[in-house]
C-alpha cells in the first residue's frame, strides 16, 4: 500500500490517528440515486454489471467525482461471490437477491462449493483498473457476512422474520454451522482476492443480524464472522464491521475483530462507543431518511453526529445505513462539504 493512502483521512480516523476533519463516505453511494448510474446501467442487468470491470470501475468512481468522499467503495454485491461459487440466484430490481433453490436440507448445505479465486477474476481486474484511476482515494472492499448470506440462500430472498433461517439455527445448530462455516470460507476466499488485488480496508455487511439477540448472536454468529474478520488479521488494513438493529450487539461485533464498528441512526455513537469500548473506531450513522428533510434539519442532525462522535477514538462518518435510491444527490454532496469544514 502506498503512503499516500495509509496516511489518508479515512485510514487514519479508522485507526483512531488525529484527522483534519471526519472522513465520510456513504454506504451505496454508487446507485439509483445518482442520474449517471442509472444511465450506464440501462439495460444491464445487476450481476452482469458487477462482472464487467469497465462497468464496476465506472460506477465506483461516480460518487467519487461527484461528492467528494474520502473513500470509495467497490461496485459489487454480497451475492456475487456465491453466484461465482455456482449458486444460482438473481440480483431482482426493487426486491433484491432471490435464490432458485433455497438451501434447507443437510444435501443442499453439501452442494455449496467453496469459491475459485479465478471465478471472481474481474473482481481483481476491476480493482487493479480503479485504483490508478482513483490516485489518494482509497477503496473499501466488502462481502456479506455468514449470517446476512446464510438468510438469503435459505429464505431464498428477502425476509422480514428470517423464520426458515432461525428454523435451521435453533433445530439443526450442526446443520447451521457447516454452512456458516462454508459461507465464512467463501467470504474470505472473496475478500482476499480484493486485499490482494490492493484494497484499503474491508466492510463485513452482516445487515441483518439485529434479528438476533446478544446471546445468540455470540453462539451461533460471532465465531463464523471473527473467522473472516481475524482471517484477514495479516493484511494490516482496517476491518470495518456493520449490522443494522444491532444496538445489543455492538460490542459482541466489535470483538469478533473488527477495527471499526458501524452504527446504524438508532444508537447515538457516544452510547455506542460506551458499548463497543475505547479501542475501536466508529462508523455512522445519520438517519438515510434524514436527508428528505429540509436543509437546516440536515445540518443539525449530521453536526450531532460529529459532536457524538467525537467520544470514540476515530469517527467515519456516513448514514446508519444505505442512500436510498430516491435521494437528492446534491443534498450528500451538501453533507461531503459540511463534515468537512467540522473538526
Ligand atoms: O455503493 C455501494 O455501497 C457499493 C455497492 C453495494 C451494492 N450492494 C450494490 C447494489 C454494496 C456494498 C451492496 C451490499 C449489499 N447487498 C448488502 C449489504 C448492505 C446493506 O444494504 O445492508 C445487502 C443486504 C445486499 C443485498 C441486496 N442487493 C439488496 C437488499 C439490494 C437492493 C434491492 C433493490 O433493488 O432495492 C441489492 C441490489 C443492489 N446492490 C443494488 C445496488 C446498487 C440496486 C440494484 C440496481 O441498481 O439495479
Amino acid at each position: 500500500m502506498t503512503k499516500t493512502l495509509h496516511d489518508s483521512v479515512f485510514v487514519r480516523a479508522c485507526r483512531g490517528l488525529p484527522v483534519p476533519h471526519p472522513p465520510v463516505w456513504f454506504m451505496r453511494q454508487a446507485g439509483r440515486s445518482l442520474p449517471e448510474y442509472r444511465k450506464i446501467r440501462e439495460g444491464v442487468g445487476m450481476l452482469e454489471s458487477c462482472g464487467r470491470p469497465d462497468l464496476v470501475t465506472e460506477i465506483t468512481l461516480q460518487p467519487v467525482r461527484r461528492h467528494g468522499v474520502d473513500a470509495a467503495i467497490l461496485f459489487s454485491d454480497i451475492v456475487v461471490p456465491l453466484a461465482a461459487a455456482g449458486v444460482d440466484l438473481d440480483i431482482v430490481a426493487g426486491t433484491g437477491p432471490v435464490v432458485a433453490s433455497p438451501i434447507r436440507t443437510a444435501a443442499d448445505v453439501a452442494g455449496l462449493r467453496h469459491l475459485e479465486p479465478g471465478a471472481v477474476g474481474y473482481v481483481d481486474e476491476a480493482i487493479r483498473m480503479l485504483l490508478p484511476e482513483l490516485g489518494a482515494v482509497p477503496l473499501i472492499g466488502f462481502a456479506g457476512a455468514p449470517f446476512t448470506l446464510a438468510s438469503y440462500l435459505i429464505e431464498g430472498g428477502p425476509s422480514r422474520t428470517y423464520l426458515k433461517t432461525k428454523a435451521m439455527m435453533y433445530g439443526d445448530p450442526d446443520l447451521w454451522n457447516t454452512l456458516c462455516s462454508r459461507l465464512a470460507d467463501i467470504t474470505l476466499a472473496f475478500l482476499r482476492v480484493q486485499v490482494n488485488a490492493g484494497v484499503s480496508a474491508i466492510q463485513l455487511f452482516d445487515s441483518w443480524a439485529g434479528a438476533l439477540s446478544e446471546a445468540d448472536y455470540r453462539r451461533f454468529v460471532q465465531p463464523h464472522s471473527a473467522r473472516v474478520l481475524r482471517g484477514l488479521e495479516d493484511a494490516g488494513i482496517p476491518r470495518i464491521h456493520f449490522g443494522v438493529g444491532t444496538a445489543v450487539l455492538l460490542g459482541a461485533m466489535g470483538e469478533a475483530g473488527a477495527d471499526v464498528v458501524g452504527v446504524d441512526w438508532r444508537t447515538p455513537l457516544d452510547r455506542a462507543t460506551t458499548m463497543i469500548g475505547p479501542d475501536r473506531a466508529v462508523q455512522g450513522n445519520l438517519d438515510p431518511a434524514i436527508l428528505f428533510a429540509p436543509w437546516e434539519v440536515v445540518e443539525r442532525e449530521a453536526r450531532r453526529v460529529v459532536a457524538e462522535g467525537r467520544a470514540a477514538p476515530g469517527h467515519v462518518f456516513n448514514l446508519g445505513h444505505g442512500v436510498m435510491p430516491e435521494t437528492d444527490p446534491e443534498v450528500l454532496t451538501r453533507v461531503v462539504e459540511l463534515v468537512h469544514g467540522l473538526r
